[in-house]
């Protein structure tokens, strides 16, 4: 069974909440349930912080022993070179991931700190971007 681990940065506890019209109704626990009944077959852990460091924490503990990482890092993707070094400094490939489209909205989403460490990115599909990422962790490479 492949251990994945979906991990949100800040302001996504408030997802369904948050800007509706940007980020969707639907918060990310009712989400989550709907992904494990669809992929029986993939233990899928998840942990959110809005801080850094514990982002960071949880990248080390988990990127040597699951077998992939699932990475929405919320604004800290458009600044943190401490993320992008704790993607680097694993083993387990790490796919970025965004519910939106961070290309049509303002020029400072625009750039990623962390795109060059990532294994991989996918944005813009919604709250389908995480499960899009699950797929790419199904089949073996
Ligand atoms: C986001 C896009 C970021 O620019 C923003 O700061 C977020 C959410 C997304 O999923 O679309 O918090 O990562």
């Amino acid at each position: 069974m492949k251990k994945i681990q979906i991990i949100n940065g800040p302001n996504l506890n408030l997802l369904g909440k948050r800007e509706p019209t940007v980020y969707g109704n639907s918060s990310f626990d009712s989400f989550l349930d709907g992904l494990r009944e669809k992929y029986p077959d993939m233990e899928i852990e998840y942990f959110q912080s809005n801080v850094e460091g514990e982002l960071i924490n949880r990248i080390h503990e988990t990127g040597f022993e699951y077998d992939g990482i699932i990475l929405n890092a919320g604004a800290y993707t458009h600044t943190s070179i401490a993320l992008h070094d704790a993607i680097k400094a694993v083993e387990t490939p790490v796919i970025e991931v965004h519910i939106s489209n961070v290309h049509a909205r303002e020029e400072f989403r625009h750039r990623s700190m962390i795109s060059a460490a990532c294994r991989g990115v996918i944005l813009g599909f919604g709250l389908d971007s995480y499960r899009l990422a699950l797929e790419f962790y199904k089949i073996d490479h």
